[in-house]
């Protein structure tokens, strides 16, 4: 799948914003991390400049960093529109007021592409897609995957991803998704079907709430680990 950068839903979040969504700790912070599908997120960004080991996966990264801005510029007012339906039904205490969203979402866009331009940061930001990413066995220590898995289950089918769990599973010792609901804030129909195949083949399997919601049922995060290897 090639993708193009105008299918893509380029919403961005914090450092802060994925310490909540995936329960990091401080200890967490000092491990090898990826994050897969992290497209203009400032997670990277944010934790190489605190002295964090990082790396991104995204199809995006192979646009510019100007491309990038662009495309995530002229595609936020669709975004919003779907995902604020109802804006009353938020838990407005995890975001800024539907005004000042805009404004966070431009400020890690920012820091990201600021960070993504820089010549030294090629390492950290590798061009790729689930379900196959293009780094070696058993490289980081957890991998972490906000708002794609899961989020596009009305496109991506079960088979997929599982597909992509084990592949990142394959480079990292843990993998944690967060949120379970789809674009549309429905549960994702894959998450039973998911964990019952991830129990079966041995791996340990946890949903837990998350530090971080939007809506109802948005708040969860889940975790696959291979056995033996616990926080
Ligand atoms: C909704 S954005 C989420 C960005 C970021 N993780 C966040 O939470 O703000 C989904 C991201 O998935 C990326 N993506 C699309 N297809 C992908 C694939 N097959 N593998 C990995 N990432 C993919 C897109 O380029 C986009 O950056």
């Amino acid at each position: 799948m090639h993708t193009q950068l105008e299918q893509v839903v380029p919403l961005g979040h914090s450092l802060g914003q994925y310490q909540r969504m995936f329960k990091l700790t401080e200890d967490d912070l000092n491990k090898k991390l990826l994050g897969v599908a992290d497209g203009p997120s400032s997670f990277n960004a944010e934790l190489t400049a605190a002295g964090g080991q990082v790396t991104s996966i995204d199809p995006i990264y192979a646009y510019t960093g100007e491309e990038i801005e662009s495309q995530f510029q002229s595609s936020f007012d669709p975004v919003r529109q779907r995902l604020t339906p109802n804006p009353q039904d938020w838990d407005w205490s995890f975001q800024p007021a539907p005004g000042l969203m805009q404004t966070r979402r431009t400020c890690a866009t920012r820091s990201f592409v600021d960070d993504f331009k820089l010549p030294s940061s090629t390492d950290r930001y590798k061009v790729g897609e689930l379900p196959q990413l293009p780094v070696n066995t058993a490289q980081f220590d957890i991998a972490v995957c906000s708002h794609f898995l899961f989020f596009y289950s009305d496109q991506l089918s079960f088979q997929f991803h599982i597909d992509a769990i084990n592949e990142m599973l394959r480079v990292a010792r843990e993998v944690r998704i967060f949120p379970l609901t789809t674009l549309m804030l429905n549960v994702s129909p894959y998450i039973e079907g998911v964990l019952l195949n991830f129990i079966t083949e041995g791996y340990e399997v946890l949903i837990e709430e998350s530090d971080y919601t939007l809506v109802d049922g948005y708040n969860r995060v889940m975790t696959i680990r291979h056995k033996g290897f616990a926080n």
